[in-house]
């Protein structure tokens, strides 16, 4: 028996108990005579003592050659420890060792299992196995599994069944591409790894199966960032005989007992914000809003003076900055670089301070009056102490730029308390999104969304105007959810398909099975996925999903430990019937 206890569970009622402990040296204090190490498991530490007189000399000389990492097994006693530490809570007690198996020894770590360790990111990759045991990420994976079990426990009650659906499929087009697997009994054709099992969740409505889940890999070959990895996990759900509204409602419900079981916070019915109000009031899709800071359109308040900047703009917004007018000219001129950077892309910013006498002194006094800086103040909701700043352009990117600055004044003001939590619903999503690159449309949340009802003729006349029931739930800022009603008969996903420019043979080619099998009898359905990796990280109060990853990949999509991805030898190439291009 490796173990009779774990090294987190013993305390002052188990003193004089003989106990066998298994796990990790963390540290030891060698005072010559008497040696301390605290032996580390998942569950804890425990302070072993080892000494000449009550132990045994040999014993204290092979303590004091222990080296960090080193696996042991001990058996020993409980006893009362002389000084005593209130913060563990195995503090009060020590282990008098009588006898030390070493089961295993270890290098020196590349960085300190602790906490805080000295170790960058990189090389905590690399030894990822080794970050593991450190307290925060073991944590997180932790929590991770909480919530895993939260899912299934209220899914499984509600009736939803957990459906495992292929890895090696046709492409689904979610907007990012496919990861791609050569056939070697296939030469020359390639299977596509999911972007999500779209498709194959609607057939399992047309199969019977009502209510679906599953917890699952997919697969997005994009560009990375905080809350992107190229393989992440979606809670996929999938509903047949439903409406938008019960759709809502569920997944409201699985939201409230997570946020309930997992932080403890209960919280009322979720707001539902339309898009277009989220663009409009926010700037963005997946508006924050545990604070305000909403945008105020001035484009009729501002665009009857000489100022040729917001003359020449198609919108002008802006928003008010609590206590903003504390801010010196220097820190203003700091907050103008930083919409002017690169990655925001302001061309300026223009901001009015209102004073606490009433007053106004703002960046363009020589075209606005103070009546004309009062309506600035009003209809961004500036008070007195306040600062507005004021950002001009093209409607959709200075609604982003002015969204940035928002989300970047409010994490400078600790608006964003990740104790707090406010999620919202954002609802009727256009159908298509116009690429400004090609001018083509394509779907905005993909391809076997339906239109709202009665919008579908609009399709030719005034294509971005289709709403769609579409949704997608925000949590504190990010996007964790996301889902529609489906269309269900052939001949509507046929025009659809049509408006998204794929000829009808394109359309077969690629999709026939799903219109097929549309025409055995599909019911209505509908559903959503919630991205599983996000949902944590928010859940567990952070925005970094890597950090609630196991094993995850680096911004280059690359697994520093394994070394992958790697090149393949020319046998391999060979029988795959894969030709590399050499340059
Ligand atoms: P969607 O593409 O919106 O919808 O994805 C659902 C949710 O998955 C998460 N997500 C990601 N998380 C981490 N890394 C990524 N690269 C990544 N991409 C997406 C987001 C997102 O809200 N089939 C549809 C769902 C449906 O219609 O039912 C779908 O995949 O949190």
């Amino acid at each position: 028996m490796y173990r009779s206890h774990n090294c987190g569970e013993l305390n002052a009622g188990h003193i004089n108990k003989e106990v066998t402990l298994s796990g990790w040296v963390q540290k030891s204090r060698d005072k010559g005579f008497i040696v301390w190490v605290d032996i580390r498991d998942r569950y804890g530490i425990t302070q072993l003592v080892f000494d000449e007189e009550r132990t045994s000399k040999e014993m204290l000389e092979r303590a004091q050659k222990l080296g960090r990492e080193f696996v042991i097994q001990v058996k020993g006693k409980v006893i009362e420890r002389a000084s005593k530490n209130p913060n563990m809570p195995t503090g009060e007690i020590e282990i008098l060792v009588s006898e030390l198996t070493i089961l295993n020894k270890a290098l020196v770590p590349p960085f300190t299992i602790e906490d805080e360790t000295d170790g960058g990111e990189d090389v905590r990759m690399k030894y990822r196995y080794l970050d593991i045991r450190r307290n925060p990420v073991k944590n997180n994976l932790i929590f991770r599994s909480k919530v895993s079990m939260e899912v299934r426990n209220f899914l499984s009650g509600n009736g939803f069944i957990e459906v495992e659906t292929p890895y090696l499929i046709k492409s689904t087009p979610e907007g990012a591409r496919d990861f791609v697997v050569p056939s070697r009994m296939n030469g020359g054709q390639f299977y596509a790894l999911p972007q999500s099992p779209q498709t194959f969740k609607q057939l399992l409505m047309v199969g019977g199966m009502d209510k679906y889940f599953q917890i699952v890999k997919c697969f997005r070959d994009e560009d990375l960032r905080a809350d992107r990895q190229p393989e992440f996990t979606q809670i996929d759900c999938e509903m047949a005989f439903v409406e938008q509204e019960d759709i809502l409602n569920i997944f409201e419900d699985l939201t409230r007992h997570l946020l309930k079981n997992v932080n403890g916070v209960e919280v009322d019915k979720f707001p539902r914000m339309l898009y277009d109000d989220a663009m409009r009031l926010y700037g963005n899709d997946k508006p924050d809003i545990r604070f305000g800071m909403e945008f105020g359109e001035l484009n009729d308040i501002t665009q009857h003076k000489d100022f040729k900047v917001f003359n020449d703009a198609e919108l002008v917004v802006g928003i008010a900055v609590p206590g903003g007018n504390a801010y010196t000219r220097k820190e203003i001129d700091k907050l103008i670089d930083w919409v002017k950077r690169p990655q925001v892309g302001a061309l300026g910013m223009i901001y009015s301070r209102c004073n606490d006498d009433g007053s106004f002194k703002s960046s363009v006094d020589k075209f606005y009056d103070q009546d004309d800086l009062a309506k600035w103040a009003e209809r961004t909701g500036a008070k007195s102490g306040d600062l507005v700043c004021v950002l001009s352009g093209s409607t959709n990117k200075v609604r982003a730029q002015l969204s940035a600055l928002r989300m970047e004044l409010a994490t400078r003001l600790g608006l964003r308390d990740p104790k707090v939590f406010a999620p919202l619903w954002v609802i009727d999503f256009p159908l298509l999104e116009l690429d400004e690159e090609t001018g083509h449309y394509h779907a905005m949340h993909h391809p076997f969304t339906s239109p709202k009802p009665g919008q579908l003729e609009l399709l030719d006349t005034d294509p971005g105007a289709v709403k769609a029931n579409a949704y997608d739930l925000v949590l504190n800022g990010n996007e964790i959810g996301g889902g529609s009603i489906r269309i269900h008969d052939k001949e509507t996903q046929a025009t659809m398909f049509k408006h998204l420019g794929f000829t009808p043979e394109e359309a077969k080619e690629q999709f026939g099975f799903l219109m097929d099998a549309f025409q055995y009898g599909a019911p209505p359905h509908g559903g959503l996925a919630f991205g599983l990796d996000r949902l944590v990280s928010i859940l567990g109060g952070q925005e970094t999903i890597r950090d609630f990853i196991a094993f995850p990949k680096n911004n280059s999509g690359r697994d520093v430990m394994i070394d992958a991805p790697a090149q393949l030898g020319q046998e391999q190439l060979d029988e795959l019937k894969l030709q590399l291009k050499t340059k």
